[in-house]
């Protein structure tokens, strides 16, 4: 079943609603820490709540019998589709990755409440749509938005072929299409109108094969979710660690829909490497984990390591004290260690209880920014093209650290961090140690250099 959330929020003074916030949050602050910095390689680079939702009739209705009196009180109802830029946010909130839809839709709320609903003079309105994690749905949901509601911005997108499949849309209607989520380098050259505010699996995955090698690590396994980001992932470590004059004795592909790990873990016991390498989506890791420990891997001497979608913040303090010691390298820690993130985390966990933010969340936290951003820049003109043109090049101070639109492919560039599991004040977080800075995707950038 699918489920529609429509919602306007009317500017709500939210500050002084924050500071009347005293809870704690879940586990605390984040840890207080330093990193250190590794430069780039590459080139520079730069409430009240109120639903307000008119249809047709309801106004048509308004407008008979028209006295002078009434017509001042319509007046606002006329200017309303004029002053609102409608944001159509795709996700998937129910099925197998439905934490990344509650992760990205709770974030991009929390942006609202925090920077208010206006950009550049324009309410923005954000229509929340369930796709269930399904590539046809999306595509439909995209089309119905894009013709009945109107939206000048589409965005969310949770995994790859969601984001694929809605591409040919975002071109021909040439309507922005704000990458959240999904991963697979090549999404940003489906379309011109592709903007990515999450990163991609080469991107995070080139720094942990540099990580093994520096570790010592000279045979490693592979084990990645058979599709887009997961193969990206494996080429990527393939091709980075073996540069480094390591070997991969084994590639293995685990499907994406109800994945069974266990005989894939045999075959890692069985040949004990030093090292198994992990990608799999936002939501899986914790199985990944518990189907480890069952096979005694834990026990066997063989180091767990993976991108930071293994050790997910959404899911990690459940995963128990044998994930302390994992290492991983991503975007994004909960306890990364600035203000804007302290910022952004207390006030997550104040709005969702029990609940931290993960690296879906600042990818749609950041989204909504780039759309505001842009919007500043346009002066509220929501004209597509105008607005991609405006976020290519936006460079900003994200809860993630400092990242920026890349003019040329239009991707996220941002700092990679080697991060470990570590328990603080009893709760289990990913504390970074060191930053590779300002990194591109190094798909495209090999690409560019062509
Ligand atoms: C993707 O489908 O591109 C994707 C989804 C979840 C992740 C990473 C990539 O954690």
């Amino acid at each position: 079943m699918r489920r529609d959330f429509r919602r306007r929020v009317v500017p709500t003074g939210y500050d002084a609603a924050v500071t009347v916030l005293d809870e704690d949050p879940v586990g605390g602050s984040p840890p207080a820490g330093t990193i250190r910095r590794i430069p780039s390689q590459g080139p520079e680079t730069n409430s009240r709540e109120t639903i307000m939702t008119f249809s047709k009739t309801t106004r048509r209705g308004a407008l008979t019998g028209i006295s002078v009196a009434a017509l001042a009180l319509i007046t606002p109802f006329a200017a309303y589709a004029e002053d609102v830029v409608k944001v159509g946010l795709i996700l998937p909130m129910t099925g197998p990755s439905a934490s990344t839809g509650r992760q990205i839709s709770q974030a991009v709320a929390l942006y609202q409440a925090m920077n208010g609903t206006k950009a550049g003079g324009k309410t923005v309105e954000v229509i929340v749509k369930d796709d269930t994690g399904v590539a046809d749905v999306t595509k439909r949901l995209a089309q119905e938005l894009i013709v009945n509601d109107k939206v000048s911005v589409l965005a969310g997108f949770g995994l790859t072929p969601l984001a694929l499949a809605t591409a040919p849309i975002s071109t021909q209607a040439k309507v922005p299409q704000v990458v959240m989520a999904a991963a697979t380098a090549t999404i940003t050259e489906a379309s011109p109108y592709i903007v990515r505010t999450s990163f991609t699996l080469p991107q995070a995955t080139v720094p942990a094969a540099d990580l093994a090698t520096k570790n010592g690590w000279k045979k490693v396994i592979t084990l990645v979710s058979d599709y887009g980001p997961g193969i990206d992932a494996e080429k990527a470590f393939g091709a980075q660690f073996t540069a480094n004059g390591g070997t991969v004795a084994a590639a293995l592909r685990v499907p994406l829909k109800n994945p069974d790990f266990a005989p894939f873990l045999q075959r890692v016991a069985d040949e004990k490497p030093d090292a198994l390498f992990v990608f799999v989506p936002s939501g899986f890791g914790a199985l990944v984990i518990k189907q480890f420990v069952e096979r005694g891997l834990d026990k066997s001497g063989v180091k767990l390591f993976g991108t930071g979608d293994l050790p997910d913040d959404d899911q990690l303090d459940g995963m128990g004290d044998v994930v302390i010691g994992l290492i991983s390298t991503h975007h994004y820690s909960a306890a990364h260690p600035s203000p804007e993130n302290k910022a952004f985390v207390d006030a997550y966990v104040k709005a969702n209880p029990g609940q931290r933010p993960n690296f879906m969340a600042v990818g749609g936290y950041d989204g909504m920014a780039a759309i505001y951003k842009a919007l500043e820049k346009t002066k509220g003109d929501a004209d597509g093209t105008k607005l991609v043109e405006a976020m290519k090049g936006l460079a900003w101070v994200s809860p993630r650290g400092p990242m920026s639109i890349d003019p040329e492919t239009r991707d996220v560039i941002q700092n990679i961090y080697v991060r470990k599991v570590e328990k603080v004040d009893g709760h289990l977080w990913n504390i970074e140690s060191e930053a590779f800075e300002k990194v591109k995707d190094p798909v495209k950038a090999a690409k560019m250099k062509k």
